[in-house]
């Protein structure tokens, strides 16, 4: 049976794959160091005994190979979804991103170096494209990110794709924008509640809420990780995931907030087109490369977020 070892399982996108992976019949190793994930995501998962938990830096090279001992013999497949997802964090220090975001990259390569890895599945983000105008295809270039965060993803693509060339691993990117649901650790929703929960009179929203964006739902893009699974057959295979529609302003969640989570609430905006510095204001995704491995989402970015705001407020019992 292929073992599907799981980097940053307890985080929000990490706990969603691995329960799709048991329920798929998988053998699961999952690791994280829990520095932002929480074991309560995992909650299902460590119920099943086909599912493993160990609690690791996976940047610490040797701390990696010594847990994963018992992938000796058997055939595996690497998910790596560990990294930094608090992009601010990296714009106040740069070095939040160098560690977590390329040493856990690079650690992962002493798994393929060690163990006989089939797929090596990579979560890049679609901040390595910068901004850039109209409709963004795999192809385009050249990539300059504003994000140490979106420049370490790319440097990680790119140690991946050279490392691969060693072995019979197929590797698969994935660049994805926004994602929204159930487990969420950061991003715009998680934000507001956090806020409406210390503030609940006035909700200041970073930027004018202008900022434009695509926004998925996790289970979709867990679906789209699947489909790609199955489904391609390249050696590197690069692929957006996001939805069809082109996009959704910040000032449209707030209001789906407010009307679903919080009617007393007063919208307070800023005065900048961004929420930070690194943020990309507007961008949007050409997903026709993986619609073409039969993979559709079914939410636009409205419908994504207002389950997603249904999800959370039910999980924070509001
Ligand atoms: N959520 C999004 O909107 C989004 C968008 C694009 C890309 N991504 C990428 O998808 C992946 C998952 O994101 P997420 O939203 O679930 O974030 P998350 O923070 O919830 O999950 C990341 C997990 O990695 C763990 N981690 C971080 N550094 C680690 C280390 N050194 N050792 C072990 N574990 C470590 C954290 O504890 C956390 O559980 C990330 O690689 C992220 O960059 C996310």
């Amino acid at each position: 049976m292929t073992v599907s070892v799981v980097t940053g399982a307890a985080g929000f996108i990490g706990s969603h794959l691995v329960d799709r992976l048991l329920g798929l019949g998988h053998r699961v190793v999952g690791l994280d160091d829990l520095s932002l994930g929480q074991m309560k995501n995992l909650s299902q998962a460590v119920k099943c005994d086909r599912f493993r938990f160990l609690k690791t830096d996976v940047g610490n090279q040797s701390e990696l190979i010594a847990g994963l001992d018992e992938l000796r013999g058997a055939a595996v497949e690497v998910w790596h979804l560990a990294a930094n997802s608090d992009i601010q964090a990296g714009v106040a220090d740069p070095s939040v991103d160098l560690e977590r975001t390329f040493l856990t990259s690079f650690a992962v390569l002493r798994i393929l170096d060690r163990f006989e890895v089939k797929r090596l599945f990579f979560s890049s983000t679609s901040a390595v494209y910068g901004p850039q105008p109209g409709k963004i295809k795999e192809s385009i270039g050249p990539l300059l990110p504003i994000s140490a965060y979106g420049a370490m993803k790319l440097a990680s693509e790119a140690v991946f794709s050279a490392h691969v060339e060693k072995y019979p691993t197929q590797l698969s990117i994935f660049r994805f924008p926004n994602v929204v649901g159930s487990r969420s650790t950061h991003g715009i929703l998680f934000d507001f509640f956090n806020r409406a929960a210390s503030n609940p009179k006035t909700l200041e929203v970073l930027g004018n809420g202008t900022q434009q964006k695509q926004y998925l739902h996790v289970s979709e893009l867990i679906d789209a990780m699947i489909c790609v699974r199955s489904a391609c057959q390249e050696k590197r295979g690069l692929y957006n995931i996001g939805p069809l529609d082109t996009s959704t302003t910040v000032r449209a969640i707030a209001a789906a907030f407010k009307e679903i989570a919080h009617p007393e609430i007063e919208l307070k905006f800023g005065q900048s087109d961004r929420g930070w510095v690194g943020d990309v204001p507007r961008f949007e995704l050409d997903v026709s490369k993986i619609c073409d491995l039969g993979w559709r989402p079914h939410f636009n970015s409205n419908e994504a977020i207002f389950r997603a705001i249904e999800e959370l407020k039910q999980e924070r019992n509001l």
